[in-house]
């Protein structure tokens, strides 16, 4: 039989700088009645200079290992979900995974927008219930806030930057993702996009001078999508967990918009009191919306283990999935894993080998 792929590990980070409504009234034609009404977001975490998707990652990542109790060398396989990664290539997976030091790792980014943490978390169950991997690393993060317009206060109220991480590990009990579907619809790519800087825009003067490297969005073409897609797609992951949505013990939805979350939630006939809300604090945090919810969840007391969970999520692309989990939480485990002693490793362990490739250069000749 093959196994299942529990959820071991969570962890989440955000910058530290706030940007409440009010600072924003300050920079755009709008107001906090406005934006609060009409989106339920109070505030959102902005990245400072230093903060970039993966060191935002990195925290998340550490954090997921320590619950986790597990060292980065455990891990088999790290998928990043992100649309707004440090670079075309290399991938930012990559990045984390030299500044934790998983060097037993493949490494690779995913593009599904705001859907995109549902995905690498059914890809990482498919690859643990294979029997390829054991051990899987799955982390949403965000730096949106560097290709929002600021002056667009169509798209700037919304989104806020953040990470957030799951350990997925195997096991023979049952426990874990126990259904997942992904959908897309490519036909309405253009209701949600960025542009330029990638091979069809190369960006340049012209590209630029437009404001094509921003983020353009018909909001309401995507609400009315996400509010057709997040109640069918539950269903569909819930029928295919043999569930009932009854069974459900909580809802935690991609942070996009309150008034969204509440109509998947009206259409699925589910107490508000199931369903984790907490886009009044982050904004839309894109693919990091989901674990971050889920961190904060556990923290307060809302996720037990035997609960049944559901993970749904919808964005650019267009993209939507959800997820059905069975929640138990870490394995019992006797040594302590220190991520932070990790991290010093992962920094020397990467200044050694930048330094063998340099010594490499110097004694076969360097390309120039
Ligand atoms: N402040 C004040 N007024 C505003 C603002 C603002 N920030 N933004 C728009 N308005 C105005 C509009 O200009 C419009 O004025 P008009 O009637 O004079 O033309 C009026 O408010 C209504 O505009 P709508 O766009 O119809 O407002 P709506 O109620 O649809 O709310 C919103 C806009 C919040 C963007 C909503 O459509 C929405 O949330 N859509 C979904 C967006 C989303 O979730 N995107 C992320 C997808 S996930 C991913 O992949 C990243």
């Amino acid at each position: 039989m093959s196994p299942y792929a529990h959820i071991t590990g969570w962890g989440m980070s955000v910058p530290e700088r706030i940007l409440t409504n009010e600072e924003l009234a300050k920079m755009v034609d709008t107001d906090d009645a406005w934006i609060v009404e009409r989106t339920g977001i109070r505030q959102r975490y902005i990245a400072s200079p230093q903060d970039t998707s993966a060191s935002l990652a990195t925290e998340a990542a550490l954090q997921a290992l320590k619950v986790a109790n597990i060292k980065p060398s455990d891990v088999d396989l790290i998928i990043v979900s992100t649309s707004s990664p440090e670079h075309i290539f290399p991938a930012t997976a990559c990045l984390v995974q030299d500044r934790i030091g998983a060097n037993k790792a493949g490494a690779f980014d995913l593009s599904a927008a705001c859907s995109g943490f549902i995905y690498a978390l059914n890809v990482a169950t498919n690859a643990i219930q294979c029997g390829s991997i054991k051990t899987a690393l799955v982390v949403g993060t965000e730096t949106l806030s560097r290709m929002v317009n600021w002056k667009d206060r169509g798209t700037c109220i919304l989104f806020g930057d953040g990470a957030g991480a799951f350990v997925l590990q195997a096991a023979e009990e049952p426990g874990g993702l126990l259904s997942a579907v992904m959908r897309s619809d490519g036909s309405g790519g253009d209701a949600l996009s960025l542009p330029a800087g990638g091979s069809r825009l190369p960006t340049s003067l012209a590209t630029v001078a437009e404001g094509q490297h921003y983020i353009h969005m018909n909001g309401r073409e995507v609400y009315r999508f996400a509010t057709r897609v997040m109640s069918q797609a539950t269903l569909e992951a819930v029928e295919k967990a043999n569930l009932k949505i009854d069974d459900i013990n909580l809802l935690i939805p991609h942070q996009a918009n309150q008034r969204i979350i509440e109509a998947a939630a009206r259409n699925l006939n589910m107490p508000l009191e199931r369903v984790v809300i907490n886009v009044d604090r982050y904004g839309n945090t894109s693919t990091a919306s989901i674990p971050i919810a889920t961190v904060e969840a556990i923290n307060e007391g809302r996720l037990h283990p035997g609960d049944r969970v559901v993970f749904v999520g919808f964005g650019a692309g267009l993209t939507w999935g959800a997820a059905v989990a069975l929640w138990n939480g870490p394995f019992a485990g006797k040594r302590k894993v220190r991520p932070v002693s990790y991290r010093i490793w992962a920094r020397l362990r990467s200044i050694l080998r930048r330094l063998v490739r340099h010594i490499e250069g110097l004694i076969w000749g360097r390309y120039t």
